[in-house]
């Protein structure tokens, strides 16, 4: 088994390296990786801005995914539904509003490795981690520490002060951040699970990133939870760049919780519905404190309007209100792209999209003594890669944006470029290598 595991995965890195290792920095090889690739079509079920009459080389799928085509019919099919029934939409409607956020259920369970029971679409991301640490941050005299990353997304870090704030303590009392080591870009999985050991007697939770959104690294999240549940903290995390974006197995890691946004890889539009997960484990225990809402109580009796709360056994327990359906119609349609395609050869597809990036930056680089520094670590990684443009500043990315290619600016100096295999093609990627080129 363990030998079969260890052929595959340097199988699996030798065809990267061969693969990598045959990339050329021209229109044509560019073209041929994109008439081989088998998942070319699905490029054509998306919408892109334009400049000068082309699609942009659109490379901020990891800020706010691009529209499918098919969003528009998906929304106005409940706009039609509520202008034909009204309130008996919630029954009548082609997808009855009452029970419209199960059509997402299994779909999403299956990007994050979840059990459909374990997965609900609810509310907005920060919200959710708030609801979420209501029942899973539960300090006490002894156990009270939350172990996040270092400059975490500022949400985040919102969030987790004010969580502790909420129960009396202050950061520097409890708040344990892993930062990188001096004059490096990521944090090295060793000193998180060093900083879990130490402090291992006063640890109540771990929330991390499942990706940080500023260097784009990925987390070893089995080994953070293991190590973390081995310690007696729970363990959580903040999936918003990684959702749709790598693999995750969160039944399978006996991760505690976790919540993600949809709008980024999921492709759900603006603002729209997040995600949450709640483990197996922790469903049957109805004690678990929460902040309740009429939807998180048992659906079968919900409409009785009786006073006491009855806990529904999924995670729907963690509903508060009635679902937000156009969000959810537009979570609908582009779930429904994720269904057709499947995690796996997304993820294949990108491993190969993303090194044909970084050859070609790495080939802008040669020719332009080495200005740029991709700082997103090549063993961890999912579509993103962070980029930081010695001496240039603000200005490349402002040029690259006249120019037809949008990545995103972070301050202080990093600029964000996620390919993203659903959309974006070879030629993208060759496309933008051109014009850094020439802005350098
Ligand atoms: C890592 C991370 N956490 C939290 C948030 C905040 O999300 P929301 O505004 O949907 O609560 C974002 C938004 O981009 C994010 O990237």
């Amino acid at each position: 088994m363990s030998y079969l595991a260890n052929f595959t995965s340097y199988n699996n890195t030798f065809t990267l390296i061969y693969m990598t290792s045959h990339f050329q920095n021209n229109l044509d090889f560019a073209v041929s990786l994109d008439t081989n690739d088998t998942l070319k079509n699905f490029r054509n079920r998306f919408l892109f801005p334009h400049h000068n009459n082309k699609p942009v080389v659109y490379f901020t799928g990891n800020s706010l995914g691009l529209q499918p085509k098919t969003t528009h019919a998906s929304i106005e099919q409940e706009l039609k539904d509520w202008a034909t029934f009204g309130v008996e939409g919630h029954f009548l409607a082609q997808n009855p509003w009452l029970s419209y956020h199960e059509l997402l259920t299994d779909k999403m369970a299956k990007i994050v490795g979840a059990m459909p029971e374990e997965t609900v679409m609810m509310n907005q991301l920060t919200v959710n981690l708030h609801l979420l640490m209501v029942s899973f941050y539960r300090p006490t005299i002894q156990r009270f520490k939350i172990l996040c990353e270092a400059k975490a997304f500022p949400s985040d870090q919102y969030a987790l002060q004010s969580q502790l704030s909420f129960h009396g303590y202050t950061t520097s009392d409890a708040l344990i951040e892993v930062a990188p080591r001096p004059n490096e870009f990521h944090i090295r999985e060793e000193d998180i699970l060093e900083a879990i050991e130490k402090n291992k007697d006063s640890l109540a939770l771990i929330m991390i990133g499942g990706v940080n959104y500023f260097t784009g690294q990925v987390f070893n999240m089995k080994a953070i939870t293991e190590a973390g549940q081995k310690a007696g903290a729970l363990v959580g995390f903040d999936l918003a760049h990684a959702a749709g974006n790598i693999n995750l197995e969160l039944h399978n890691w006996g991760v505690d919780f976790a919540a993600w946004c949809s709008y980024k890889y999921l492709n759900s539009g603006p603002g729209s519905v997040a995600g949450a997960f709640v483990h197996q484990k922790h469903l049957a225990n109805t004690s678990l404190p929460i902040f309740a809402g009429w939807w998180g109580h048992d659906k079968k009796t919900r409409f009785l309007m009786d006073n006491t709360f009855i806990p529904m056994k999924t995670a729907e327990r963690w509903q508060l209100s009635n679902a937000p359906i156009f969000s959810m119609a537009a979570c609908k349609a582009s779930l429904e792209i994720f269904e057709e395609v499947g995690m796996e050869a997304l993820i294949e597809k990108s491993k190969k999209l993303v090194g044909y990036l970084e050859f070609i930056i790495n080939e802008v680089n040669r020719e332009k003594n080495n200005c740029l520094q991709i700082i997103t670590p090549k063993e961890n990684r999912g579509s993103q890669l962070s980029i930081v443009a010695n001496g240039y500043g603000k200005n490349l990315y402002k040029g690259l944006i006249e120019n037809g290619v949008i990545p995103d600016w972070r301050e202080p100096n990093v600029i964000r470029c996620a390919a993203v295999p659903l959309y974006n093609s070879f030629e993208d990627m060759y496309r933008f290598g051109q014009i850094l080129k020439q802005l350098l």
